[in-house]
């Protein structure tokens, strides 16, 4: 039974699994190039901020190592997982230039090993890239064979940023890409072991784990921006609301109520760029995947609409709140957040953005710099806004009431994308509350009556002739 892993990079995912295989009793060896996480998992820290990250590795130093040397960790353990970086290319495909290095190094390593080992990479990757790529450097380095000498698995992880170890050790399946049967059973037993769920295992090939990894990652997107349809549906809709649009959909158990929540588009540094390099894929084997692209072309339009729609209700040098900077709560990450879009076109076309998250501030500050001032409460923000933009679902902004709002401006606008208020601030005195999502009763009602009378009246007359 194996007891020794190694985790090469030791980034937000690889330092959490690291922690997670060690806190379920396995012996663990990190590799990284940055010497600045190997000093601080070998002085019982997290590397990274991650919930739990910290406490986990203080508590479980004993288990845990970590080195510069990929030889170390392949020669003193028998199955490696590797998790570095695989940033998106001009192409919209994901680059393999880390873990090409990455690989070479373990194939050197190989060469030196006597016995069997099992690589697994963890990265995000596109269909065909592990055995077309990244095999071939382990054999050329390594002068082995794949199968024969050492086994390979394609085994991504389902996890969100703010909750990897928790997602990790309670995936809902854990999908093994293998060479052959040897490989991946032992991947299998491994996380039999280290999973806290008893969760369900889906094997298969390289390339179909390759497509299953990042079809759950589009379909998931496709969902949110089909709720997201809904709310813009609704908004012109006389008397629509897309939560019960959406609260009923979600009782169908064929669709489910998860990600089915109308509001701003998708961000952060997975969901946005995977519809971009599926529809890559897809072209180079020639299938034309309009879905995953138009579902990115319309998260894209999300923010953009919303500014054009504001622009009009903020005049010019108005102050402007935005509440949540973050691409979600609970996080520090800015990274393709809708929130900072719609902050800096706001700030572009004349506005005063001022903004706050509870995480984020700082990485908010980084990216729009010289167009946002961030304050460091909810309060100060509000003091001196004409309008104020809540722009992520966190529990923060829910405890909000109608008085924090109001202050020495005559009227005070309120876009609440996520409805987090709408019992507080409706109809309330001096504030003018717009729930996205909502219909206004009066608009389009003329509209509805001219199309469907029309066609009743026609009906009618083909019926009675
Ligand atoms: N973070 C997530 O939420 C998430 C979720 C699913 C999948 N992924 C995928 O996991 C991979 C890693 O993501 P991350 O967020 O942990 O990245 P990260 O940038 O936080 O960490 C990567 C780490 O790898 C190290 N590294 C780079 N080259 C190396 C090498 N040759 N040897 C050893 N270490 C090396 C870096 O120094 C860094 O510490 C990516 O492919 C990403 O798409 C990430």
């Amino acid at each position: 039974m194996i007891q020794k892993v190694s985790v090469i990079g030791l980034g937000k995912l690889g330092a959490s699994m690291a922690a997670a295989f060690a806190h379920r009793g396995l012996e663990v060896i990190g590799v990284d190039v940055n010497e600045r996480s190997i000093e601080a998992i070998n002085a019982g820290h997290a590397p990274v901020q991650e919930t739990n990250l910290e406490e986990m590795i203080s508590a479980n130093r004993e288990r845990i190592r970590a080195t510069a040397s990929h030889e170390d960790a392949i020669l003193n353990s028998d199955i490696s997982f590797v998790i570095v970086p695989t940033p998106s290319d001009e192409r919209g495909s994901f680059s393999l230039q880390y873990a090409s290095w990455a690989f070479k190094e373990i194939g050197k390593a190989l060469a030196k090993k006597n016995g069997y080992h099992n690589v697994v990479l963890t990265s995000t990757v596109l269909p065909g890239s592990t055995r077309q790529a990244l095999l071939p450097i382990l054999e050329k380095e390594s002068g082995k064979k794949a199968g024969r000498d050492f086994g390979i698995c394609y085994s991504p992880e389902f996890i969100a940023l703010g909750s990897i170890i928790r997602d990790f050790l309670n995936p809902d399946f854990t999908l093994i890409g293998e060479l052959d049967d040897k490989c991946g059973a032992q991947l299998e037993e491994i996380y039999a072991r280290v999973m806290e769920n008893n969760s369900p295992s889906a094997r298969m090939s390289l390339e179909n784990a390759e497509l299953t990894k990042i079809s759950v990652n589009t379909f998931v997107t496709t969902k949110i921006t089909f709720a997201n349809m809904l709310a813009e549906i609704c908004e012109k809709l006389p008397n629509g609301n897309v939560d019960v649009v959406t609260n009923a959909l979600g009782m169908d158990t064929r669709i489910g109520r998860k990600y089915l929540t109308g509001a701003l588009g998708y961000g952060g540094p997975c969901f946005p760029r995977d519809n971009v390099a599926l529809t890559f894929v897809a072209k180079e084997l020639g299938v034309d995947a309009k879905l995953a692209e138009t579902t990115d072309t319309m998260n894209r339009a999300v923010a953009t609409k919303v500014v054009e729609r504001l622009r009009p209700m903020i005049r010019e040098n108005a102050t402007v709140a935005v509440l949540g900077l973050a691409y979600k709560p609970f996080s520090h990450v800015t990274e393709e957040s809708q929130a900072l879009y719609i902050a800096g076109a706001l700030s572009k076309a004349g506005a005063r953005v001022v903004g706050f998250d509870p995480l984020a501030g700082e990485m908010a500050l980084n990216e729009l710099h010289g167009q946002i001032v961030v304050l460091d409460s909810i309060e100060k923000c509000l003091q001196q806004a004409d309008a104020v933009l809540i722009a992520t679902p966190d529990p923060a902004f829910k405890d909000l009431t109608a008085e924090d709002f109001r202050n020495d401006h005559a009227e005070v606008l309120v876009v609440d994308f996520w409805r987090l208020l709408k019992d507080k601030l409706t109809n309330q005195p001096n504030i003018k509350y717009v729930a996205f999502g909502y219909g206004d009763n009066q608009a389009n009602t003329k509209r509805l009556k001219e199309l469907w009378s029309g066609t009743a009246k026609e009906t009618f007359q083909t019926s009675g002739k």
